[in-house]
């Protein structure tokens, strides 16, 4: 085991330092810069599926779940296709409308989750086209789609989801470019522009991930607190949600995930002296909105970590502690804020003394109800 972790004391530590190469993989041979095209065969052979769709139905769950909330963002500002996104167990029981003309998108690292599986045999019953984005090659799901796209993430041991969250972002977004280009929804000088800023991405996380030891002392500070939120915005509220999942999963803290102006309807009573706030203010994407948020959040004397892009001055001045990160376009983000919250609830887990890699009561793959 211990030459698997490859030197590394976890498999979550290595899975999240595996994230440059992971996203690589993902994007290799699918990303073709210099020809300015995007190659996805499950994408080209049903384009137009996509294309006549009324709308995208995503299902999945966890963390899968998570990055069906950010692709909904970047279909819908990218490529301008109406998106829905449902927790995959609640989706299969409520007697959706789901036509022909819909496509449903299935999400899953294991390709085995039971209520995924079971809501894309809802979804085929009912005439849907259904893609998944699986990570497992040749698991139920994999097979059960109609059509797919891999996450290229190589094999995710880990209880707690990373590198697969970043991958399955990765390949949502190609997606996302493709069908843009096909629609006309983007210009040809702005989708060279995003492949050349999509290929920096992995040097990019590279970088993210040199704040290790700062976020290590960080997670120091915090480490007994019994609560903690995590604020975004845009493209970076899904990234709130799922660096709360991430710290309740391995270190049993009490987090929650909110819009950042949601706090006002309720959060905010939360805050005092002993609650840290997480809250993701990088430069682009209603920045001065998260900045005044943050001054509220002072003012009631709660503790703020804000995530920033590099040579941010203005959070810095108002927050207790600021974790850097690369400068990208506004719905790259995500690949690059993910990665210090991943840090932080390892840290933090791993100060506690907790079970990292196998968390109590969760399972990797969740094969029954
Ligand atoms: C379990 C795992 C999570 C994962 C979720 C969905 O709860 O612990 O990490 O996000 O299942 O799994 P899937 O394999 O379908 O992505």
């Amino acid at each position: 085991e211990q030459i698997e972790k490859g030197g590394y004391e976890h498999f979550m530590l290595k899975e999240i330092h595996e994230q440059p190469k992971a996203i690589r993989d993902t994007y290799r041979g699918r990303l073709l810069r210099n020809e300015a095209i995007i190659k996805m065969a499950g994408v080209e052979d049903n384009m137009k599926k996509f294309l006549n769709a009324n709308r995208f139905i995503i299902v999945a769950c966890g963390t899968s779940w998570h990055a069906g909330l950010v692709a909904e963002y970047i279909f819908e500002d990218l490529a301008r296709i109406p998106v829905e996104v449902e927790y995959a167990s609640e989706f299969r029981y409520r007697n959706p409308v789901i036509t022909e003309n819909d496509v449903v998108i299935a999400i899953s690292q294991s390709g085995e989750t039971a209520d995924t599986l079971a809501a894309i045999k809802l979804a085929k019953s009912k005439g849907a086209f259904v893609f998944g984005v699986c990570n497992v090659v040749g698991s139920s799901i994999a097979r059960e789609t109609n059509a797919g796209a891999y996450t290229h993430a190589g094999p995710e041991i880990g209880v707690a989801s990373t590198k697969a969250f970043t991958t399955q972002i990765t390949v949502l977004t190609l997606m996302a470019l493709r069908l843009a280009r096909a629609k006309g929804t983007i210009s040809s000088s702005d989708f060279r522009k995003y492949l050349l800023e999509l290929e920096m991405i992995p040097n990019k996380v590279e970088k993210s991930l040199e704040s290790d030891a700062h976020i290590k002392l960080i997670s120091d500070i915090y480490k007994d607190s019994n609560n903690c939120l995590y604020l975004g915005r845009g493209f970076n509220f899904p990234v709130a949600l799922e660096g709360a999942l991430k710290l309740k999963e391995i270190s049993y803290i009490h987090a929650e995930g909110y819009p950042a102006a949601e706090m006002k309807h309720g959060p905010i009573a939360l805050i005092d002296e002993n609650m840290p706030i997480i809250v993701i203010a990088t430069k682009k994407g209603h920045y001065e909105k998260v900045v005044s948020n943050i001054q509220e959040i002072k003012s009631r004397k709660g503790k703020i970590i804000g995530i920033v892009t590099e040579g941010d001055q203005q959070v810095k001045a108002l927050a207790d502690h600021v974790i850097e990160v690369p400068e990208t376009l506004e719905f790259l983000t995500p690949l690059l804020t993910t990665i210090p919250l991943q840090l932080l609830s390892y840290h933090m887990a791993v100060l506690l003394n907790k079970n990292v890699d196998q968390p109590r009561n969760l399972a990797k793959s969740v094969t029954v109800e």
